[in-house]
C-alpha cells in the first residue's frame, strides 16, 4: 500500500532577479514499511525534497499526498497536526533541548498532542532503552555522547509512532563508529515500528541498507547504482 506520493512535484526558489529550479516533476511512491535511501551531490536538493514531503516548505508545482493529508495544499494549522502526528524527523544535528534531560526531550512530542504523562514516560523509557539509552535517560545533551545525542533525537522523532520517518544525513555529523552504531539503531528500530523510513545520506553503506536507492540529480530522481567498492 502506498502510504506517500508525490506527482510532477517541482520547487523553484526565486531569489531576486534569478530563478532556481532544484527539483523538476517528481514522481515517487512509497510504500508502507519501505526504507528508501536517497543521495545525490551536495545542492542536488536532498534537503529540499525531504523538507516537501515533511511539509516543512511548500512545492511550486505538483501535488503531495501522504496517508491522508494533501500536504501541498494544508494550512498552517493542519500541517502542524499532519507533522506531530504522523512524521518523525531526524537531521543531522540533534536539535535536543538542552535544559532537558533525554527523557524530557523524547517526551515533548507526547504532550503536544495530547498524551498523559504516564504514557509519555512509558514510552520515552522504552524507546530509549531500545537505542541503547536506558543508563542515560536523567543526563542533559552535553552529558551525552555525540551518537547518544542522535540516538535520543531518534527516539524522539518515534515517539508519536509515526508512519513516516524522515533522516536527513542523520550520520553527517558522526565519527565511523558511532555512523555505525545510529545506522544499525535507525534500521532496527525502524523495521520494528513498521515505519517508512527516507534516508537522504552521502554514505554508500547507508545507502545501500535501503530496500531502494534512488538518486537525485538535475532534479530528477533516478534509481542509484550500486557500486560496490
Ligand atoms: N530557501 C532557499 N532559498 C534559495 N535557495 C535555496 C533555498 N534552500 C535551498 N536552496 C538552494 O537549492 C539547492 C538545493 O539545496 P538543498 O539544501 O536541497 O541541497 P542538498 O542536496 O540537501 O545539499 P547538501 O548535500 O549539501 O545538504 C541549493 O543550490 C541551494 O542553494
Ligand atoms: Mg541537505
Amino acid at each position: 500500500m502506498s502510504i506517500v506520493r508525490l506527482r510532477g512535484v517541482s520547487k523553484v526558489f526565486r531569489s531576486g532577479e534569478t530563478d532556481l529550479t532544484v527539483l523538476r516533476g517528481i514522481d515517487l511512491e512509497l510504500s508502507e514499511g519501505e526504507v528508501v535511501s536517497i543521495s545525490g551531490s551536495s545542492g542536488s536538493g536532498k534537503s529540499t525534497l525531504l523538507n516537501l514531503m515533511g511539509g516543512l516548505d511548500r512545492p511550486t508545482g505538483g501535488e503531495i499526498h501522504a496517508f491522508d493529508y494533501a500536504v501541498h495544499s494544508l494550512n498552517e494549522a493542519d500541517l502542524t497536526e499532519f507533522r506531530a502526528r504522523r512524521l518523525g524527523f531526524v537531521f543531522q544535528f540533534h536539535f535536543l533541548l538542552k535544559d532537558f534531560t533525554a527523557l524530557e526531550n523524547v517526551m515533548l512530542p507526547a504532550y503536544m498532542i495530547g498524551m498523559s504523562r504516564k504514557e509519555a514516560t512509558g514510552r520515552a523509557e522504552r524507546l530509549l532503552t531500545e537505542v541503547g539509552l536506558s543508563e542515560r535517560l536523567d543526563h542533559y545533551p552535553s552529558q551525552l555522547s555525540g551518537g547518544e545525542r542522535q540516538r535520543a533525537a531518534l527516539a524522539r522523532a518515534l515517539i508519536n509512532e509515526p508512519g513516516l520517518l524522515l533522516a536527513d544525513e542523520p550520520t553527517g555529523n558522526l565519527d565511523a563508529e558511532n555512523s555505525a552504531l545510529v545506522e544499525s539503531v535507525l534500521l532496527e528500530v525502524v523495521r520494528a515500528h513498521g515505519a517508512t523510513l527516507v534516508i537522504v545520506t552521502h554514505d554508500e553503506r547507508l545507502a545501500r541498507l535501503g530496500d531502494r536507492r534512488l538518486r537525485l540529480e538535475r532534479g530528477a530522481l533516478t534509481r542509484g547504482t550500486v557500486e560496490d567498492r
